[in-house]
């Protein structure tokens, strides 16, 4: 399908991500010269940035199957041996979510990412014994937004562990070119820039809004993707020029008219604009403390002077926020 198309098969197609590229490329023909299996990668970073891509990527790169799955998806360990089961010798195990395993499941993988087998106990009682399962060596390709809540022994058995950063304008320009072509979109070069500026550093949210402004583009007659366009159908989609939609303003001015800019907890905000706190740490905070919006302090987060700008409220006097 046209969708299966737009992911990358290879690095050399892969867009940005250069120096997570480069090693892996090293990684790769190393452990192929080996005939080895590749060590296991942790991917972690925001939601968005084509951390499942890379995966299937460095899968087609070792010319060996993939099979993905997610941490919530597994719920027992007889789950996961069904997977491993699965796997011939070489193949890559993708987990998404890597932190959102069940305990018994994360520590099965232990042994199993170590020195390649699993241990299940099977019977009740005094029946209960362990059986064991040897496995093919494989590589486990774990994602996470945040490497931080990984526990230690999990995280420590990854032999690399790479951290995907925002896209640069540049690349996500390029990654609009590149889907706009496989779509066969005619897009300007002012067009594919301002839906990159607009993007958030983010792949997936730029691939999304050239499909957007596709729409606006057909029906509004025009024959290809100009600034013009895009100015008009990002404004309908309450897209900003900084890339921010209504949650990331709502919970900006609720910081702002609400608690004085803060500092607040995340929890407290989260319930104000009535979404999960997870969903805030993990999609819509990363991007605002990257570009400067917001701030982390000790006692909460805080918005930031260039936030009050951004949103044109003033900013108060330090006698007013006291
Ligand atoms: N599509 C989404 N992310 C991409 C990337 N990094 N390179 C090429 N195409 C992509």
């Amino acid at each position: 399908s046209i969708e299966k198309s737009l992911r990358p098969q290879t690095l050399g197609e892969y867009i940005g991500q250069d120096d997570v590229k480069n090693k892996l490329n090293v990684y790769i023909e190393a452990a192929k010269q080996r005939e080895e299996s590749l060590d296991h990668v942790l991917l972690y970073g925001p939601p968005g940035l084509g951390k499942t891509t890379l995966a299937m990527v460095i899968a087609n790169e070792m010319a060996v199957s993939i099979r993905t799955t997610s941490g919530p998806a597994i719920d027992k360990p007889g789950d996961l041996l069904s997977l491993l089961n699965e796997l011939q010798p070489g193949d890559v195990l993708f987990i998404d979510e890597i932190h959102r395993l069940p305990k018994v499941v994360e520590e099965m993988l232990y042994s199993a990412m170590e020195d390649f087998y699993v241990d299940i106990i099977v019977g009740q009682g005094s029946d209960a014994h362990p059986i064991h399962f040897p496995l093919p060596p494989f590589t486990l390709i774990g994602a996470t937004t945040q490497a931080g809540v990984l526990a230690a022994p999990l995280r420590d058995r990854f032999g690399i562990v790479e951290h995907m950063n925002y896209y640069r304008v540049a690349d996500l320009e390029d990654i609009v070119k590149r889907t706009a072509d496989i779509f066969q979109i005619p897009i300007l070069e002012s067009g594919a820039h301002e839906i990159a500026l607009r993007s958030r550093g983010t792949p997936r949210v730029a691939n999304r809004l050239l499909k957007r402004v596709r729409d606006f583009a057909q029906v509004s007659d025009k024959t290809n993707i100009d600034l013009e366009i895009v100015k008009y159908a990002l404004n309908k989609l309450k897209v900003d020029n900084l890339g921010l939609d209504d949650t990331d303003i709502k919970l900006l001015t609720t910081m702002i008219k609400y608690y004085d800019g803060g500092p607040v907890g995340l929890n407290t905000l989260a319930a104000n604009i009535g979404e999960e706190t997870d969903t805030i740490a993990e999609m819509y905070e990363p991007y605002l403390l990257q570009i400067g919006l917001l701030k982390r302090t000790a006692r909460g987060r805080m918005v930031t002077s260039k936030a009050y700008d951004h949103l044109n409220y003033p900013m108060p006097t330090k006698h007013e926020r006291d």
